[in-house]
Formats: structure tokens, C-alpha cells, sequence
């Protein structure tokens, strides 16, 4: 987009003034190499970012974010947008939507690792070293933008090569060991762009496999959340189980057709609207939510807990697994419950867990009865209230619950039919009582 180029233009012209060589690096180059355009920009200078940052701040506006310690700035340009499109001077037609909310800057670095999964010790250096540190020769590439430079392609450790022959390749033997949520990295790569894994990379994967017992939940949720967005998920899973990874992770995490089919159906399936089904805070991402749950759903539940666990699941995502599996246990039972029972057994459990039991179950009659419980069962409630029982003189306490479930009980299971009937019950009930 015009707004773009024209900033990048802006920020090339501030790094001549300040004698810095700016590169657009890593994903932007790749995707633009295989005719992918993407519009993530990743700026690398050989000098000082923040002081870039903090000169484009003062010529243009906006706010400056800086990290001493990574030599990081980001420039915050929300607040300045309108003005941009005029202080650019350029004669293309941009619309403020073509910004970004932000911009990164990244002073060229070298990173230590001082052991394999510790945060890395940073050090000032060159782009080529700050490329190497990267992950895969594809994400190496680098194009220049300052000055005369101005698009020239900077390939020191064959990206370029890698990129033609379609092979996603490590830069050195310890790219797996220095992070090894790579891997997962390694196998989206290769199945978005069609690629295969190199040999020798292939032969460090296998051997790092054991290390992602040690990655945190947080971490394989993140990029797994990241494969399930992909077009090509169902191709990414399937080679992640076959390079055995998820094995890697946890013994228990399944991985058949039928698990593929369940996670497919899940990921494209939202409760109707009319069930008004209740969804906690955290549910923006249901599809990647129900995807886990119909993952993990054949699970015992104690498999289910201690995979839930080694995954750190939120909590109101393992609980709504554990109940969709309690109720597959219980789905015998069910036939032969009266609504009452039926309602008593439903309410105790999240509602996005009857939904997703009514994806699974195996017998269509308790289907139509999940749809009942929404739409009217849940609804129905005696006439009668606690008010009511008050104003009869009945001491407060556990009685009023009993009464009050007992007259719904009877609506539900079509014992009574009308407020005339709910009285006679009601006083039956308190003579009983008496
Ligand atoms: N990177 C890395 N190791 C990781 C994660 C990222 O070396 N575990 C590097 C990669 O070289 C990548 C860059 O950091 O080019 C930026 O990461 P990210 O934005 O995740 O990568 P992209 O290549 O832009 O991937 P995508 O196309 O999926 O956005």
C-alpha cells in the first residue's frame, strides 16, 4: 500500500541522515520472493534503533517505546496517522487506513544463549550475525532501504538458494536445541509454502524432539494456536504427528483420522444462536478452543487433567473438556432420563459443554433432547416463588430450594399443567411436610 511505501521511504531517509543501514528482513523478503506479499515489516539498522526511532518522532510525531537492553524501539503512530499523510510529501494517493498502529526498529544484534531455553544475553553487531541467529536460511534474507542501497538483496547464508529449491533449513546444529519450539516453526513452513525439511534438519529435529518436554504450555499453545489459523492446518498436524512431536509433548495427546475429522468439525462449528449459549471471557478464539476440546475428547479424564495440565489449558477450557467427557460417560444413562433429570444433569455443567456433546454423541434422540433443554426445559419455572412461601409463614432454609425443585420437576415431566394444579401440588407438598 502507498501509505506504507511511503513510510518506509521516510524512515530510509532519517537512516541516510544518521548513517545507518536500514534492512527489511526475515518474512517480508520471503513472502515478496515467492510472490506472497505480506505487509509485517521487520526493520533491522546497523546502528542505533532507538535514536532512529526518537529522530522519526521528532520529525513526524507519535510516541517512541523503547528497550535499552534489546536495542528496540517501537514507534507508535496511531496518534499521528491524519497528519502522515500530508507530512510524507509523496505523490501517491494514500489513505490513513495503509498505516500501521506501529513500527518496530531493531538495532542489528548478536544473541548469546548462555544455556539451551534461557533468555538470551544481547550484543551489538552486524546484520549478517543478526541474521544468523534466526531460524530457518528462508528468514535470512535481508533488503536493504537506505539511500542508494535501496533494494538491494543481501543473502549470506543462502535463503535465496533454500527458497528456489523449496527447503526449510537450520543455520546451525543447535537451532532446534537454542529453541525448540522451531520445530513446530520448522513443519508450518514446510507445509505452507509446499516445502520440504532438509536432511541434515531433519536428522537435528529428530534428535531435539526430546527437548520439548521442557517447553512451556504457554509456549506450544502459542504456536499451535498459530498452525490452526493456517489454510493448511490438517496438513501441519498430520506432519507433526508424524515426525512425532506431539508424542514428544505429551504420550497422550491422540492422533488418528478420526481425531483429524473431530478437530475439523469442531473448528467450523458455533453453538445456533437461539441455544443462547454462555461463553466465557476467553472465548474470541472458539474455534481454536473447540478444536482442543475435540481433540483431547476421547481422553480418560484422568488423562484428559494431566494433559490439560502439561498444555496449561485455562481453566474454564479443561473444565468444559473434563464435563464434555463426563458426559460421553454418562450418555447411556441419559436415555432413559425424564426432563427433570435430564435438566438437573445439564445445568450442573458449562453450556459450551452440552454444545460440544452435541457435536460427539452417538445417539440422536438425546441431540433433540440438548436442543429442548435450550430452548424451552432450561426456561421453565413454577409460578410460585420463594416470596410466595415466605408470605405462607414457611421458616426460610433448604426447604425452599426442595419445594421450588419439586414444582418445576413437575412442570418439566408434565405432572402439572396449569397455576390451579401448581397450588394443589404446593400444598400437598407442605401437608407432606407437616
Ligand atoms: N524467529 C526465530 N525463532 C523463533 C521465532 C522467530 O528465529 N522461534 C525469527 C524468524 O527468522 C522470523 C522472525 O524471527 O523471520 C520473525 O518471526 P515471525 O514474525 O514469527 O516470523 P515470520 O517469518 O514473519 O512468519 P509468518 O510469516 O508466519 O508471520
Amino acid at each position: 500500500p502507498a501509505g506504507r511505501l511511503a513510510l518506509l521511504q521516510a524512515v530510509s531517509e532519517l537512516a541516510v541522515a544518521q548513517q545507518m543501514a536500514l534492512y527489511i528482513v526475515g518474512g517480508f523478503v520471503r513472502d515478496l520472493l515467492l510472490d506472497r506479499p505480506s505487509v509485517d515489516f521487520d526493520l533491522v539498522v546497523e546502528g542505533d534503533a532507538i535514536a532512529l526511532g526518537k529522530a522519526l518522532s521528532e520529525k513526524f510525531g507519535g510516541r517512541v517505546v523503547s528497550h535499552k537492553r534489546f536495542g528496540t524501539a517501537k514507534w507508535q503512530l496511531f496518534e499521528i496517522h491524519p497528519q502522515l499523510t500530508k507530512v510524507l510529501q509523496t505523490e501517491l494517493k494514500i489513505s490513513v487506513d495503509d498505516f500501521p498502529e506501529t513500527l518496530d526498529l531493531v538495532t542489528a544484534r548478536r544473541e548469546f544463549y548462555t544455556y539451551p531455553t534461557a533468555l538470551p544475553t544481547v550484543e551489538r553487531g552486524s546484520i549478517k550475525l543478526d541474521l544468523h541467529r534466526r531460524d530457518f536460511t528462508i528468514n535470512t534474507l535481508a533488503m536493504r532501504l537506505d539511500g542508494q542501497h535501496y533494494g538491494d538483496l543481501y543473502d549470506y547464508w543462502g535463503g535465496l538458494a533454500d527458497l528456489q529449491n523449496g527447503l526449510v533449513r537450520v543455520l546451525h546444529s543447535l537451532s532446534f536445541v537454542d529453541d525448540p519450539t522451531r520445530i513446530l516453526r520448522a513443519v508450518r513452513f514446510e507445509q505452507r509454502f509446499g516445502f520440504r525439511i532438509g536432511e541434515r534438519t531433519r536428522e537435528l529435529l529428530d534428535n531435539a524432539l526430546s527437548l520439548l518436554e521442557r517447553v512451556s504450555g504457554d509456549r506450544l499453545r502459542h504456536e499451535m494456536k498459530i498452525i490452526l489459523e493456517e489454510p493448511k492446518w490438517k496438513a501441519m498436524l498430520g506432519r507433526l504427528a508424524e515426525l512425532g512431536v506431539f508424542k514428544a509433548i505429551d504420550a497422550e495427546i491422540p492422533w488418528d483420522q478420526a481425531t483429524e475429522t473431530r478437530i475439523e468439525l469442531g473448528m467450523k462449528s458455533v453453538p445456533p444462536v437461539e441455544w443462547d449459549v454462555q461463553l466465557s471471557q476467553e472465548s474470541g478464539v472458539l474455534p481454536i478452543s473447540l478444536a482442543y476440546i475435540l481433540w483431547l475428547v476421547e481422553l480418560t479424564e484422568e488423562q484428559a487433567k494431566a494433559t490439560s495440565k502439561r498444555l496449561r489449558l485455562p481453566g474454564w477450557l479443561r473444565d468444559t473438556l473434563l464435563a464434555v467427557i463426563r458426559l460421553k460417560e454418562d450418555q447411556s444413562k441419559m436415555k432413559e432420563f425424564s426432563p427433570s433429570e435430564m435438566v438437573n444433569r445439564f445445568e450442573a455443567e458449562p453450556e459450551l459443554a452440552l454444545f460440544v456433546f452435541s457435536l460427539v454423541l452417538t445417539d440422536d434422540s438425546l441431540t433433540k433432547k440438548i436442543e429442548r433443554y435450550f430452548l424451552e426445559w432450561r426456561k421453565v419455572h413454577p409460578h410460585t416463588s420463594g416470596d410466595d412461601l415466605r408470605q405462607r409463614k414457611i421458616p426460610p432454609g433448604p426447604m425452599y430450594g426442595k419445594i421450588l425443585d419439586q414444582l418445576r420437576a413437575a412442570w418439566l415431566d408434565g405432572k402439572i399443567r396449569s397455576k390451579k394444579e401448581e397450588n394443589k401440588l404446593l400444598e400437598a407438598l407442605l401437608n407432606e411436610d407437616k
